[in-house]
């Protein structure tokens, strides 16, 4: 089985299995990730929102369309690129993902890196940082380093809703996935 094979597989046994620990909030929409299967690279976020529940895609809303920004700005595309997040389905009123719901999505994103595996995960936001490295450690401390995770390299950076909040921050945010296309490069060198 190859790994676009084996991702729609673990897709399609989930969204059969009505008592899937992926569902919250009574929730039926799973936003299970999307991009290339095979890319080497792997940006993780929090959870669905309004649109993404909407449309069954990850970061299709305002915050996903700045980040499609800062990834044209570093070369790169969604074609290049695996999006998903740590929580598939959308938590009610955009709240962040308790702890429960983030550890029942554990097992299943898991699988999902497995099958990809990238060579850098980009964490965007502390949500999905903390998640990935099971620490709570400030973003505002910890983005733009290249931080060990198995045998993948995590590069935490800011939550692209955070920066349209804060536009000065996207100098950093910016930064961070230039620092991230580096790596990559330097990895094919
Ligand atoms: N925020 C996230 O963390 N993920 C999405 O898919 C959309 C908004």
């Amino acid at each position: 089985m190859n790994k676009l094979q084996a991702l729609n597989a673990l897709h399609q046994k989930e969204t059969e299995n009505k008592n899937s620990p992926l569902f919250v909030d009574g929730n039926t929409n799973i936003v299970f990730g999307e991009g290339n299967c095979y890319a080497q690279l792997m940006i993780i976020g929090e959870a669905p929102g309004k649109n993404e529940d909407i449309q069954k895609k990850p970061f299709v809303g305002r915050a996903g369309k700045l980040l499609d920004k800062a990834l044209a700005e570093c070369n790169l595309f969604r074609k290049d690129i695996y999006i998903t997040n740590i929580v598939k389905t959308r938590p009610s009123e955009n709240r962040t993902p308790t702890e429960e719901e983030m550890s029942r999505s554990w097992p299943f994103l898991e699988k999902q890196i497995n099958i990809i595996q990238p060579h850098v995960i980009c964490s965007v936001g502390a949500c999905a940082t903390n998640a990935l490295l099971k620490k709570k450690i400030p973003i505002t401390k910890i983005h733009g380093l290249a931080l060990p995770f198995n045998d993948i390299i995590i590069v935490p950076t800011f939550h692209p809703a955070y920066v349209l909040r804060d536009p000065r921050k996207y100098k950093d945010f910016l930064q961070d996935l230039q620092f991230v296309t580096q790596i990559i490069k330097n990895i094919n060198k």
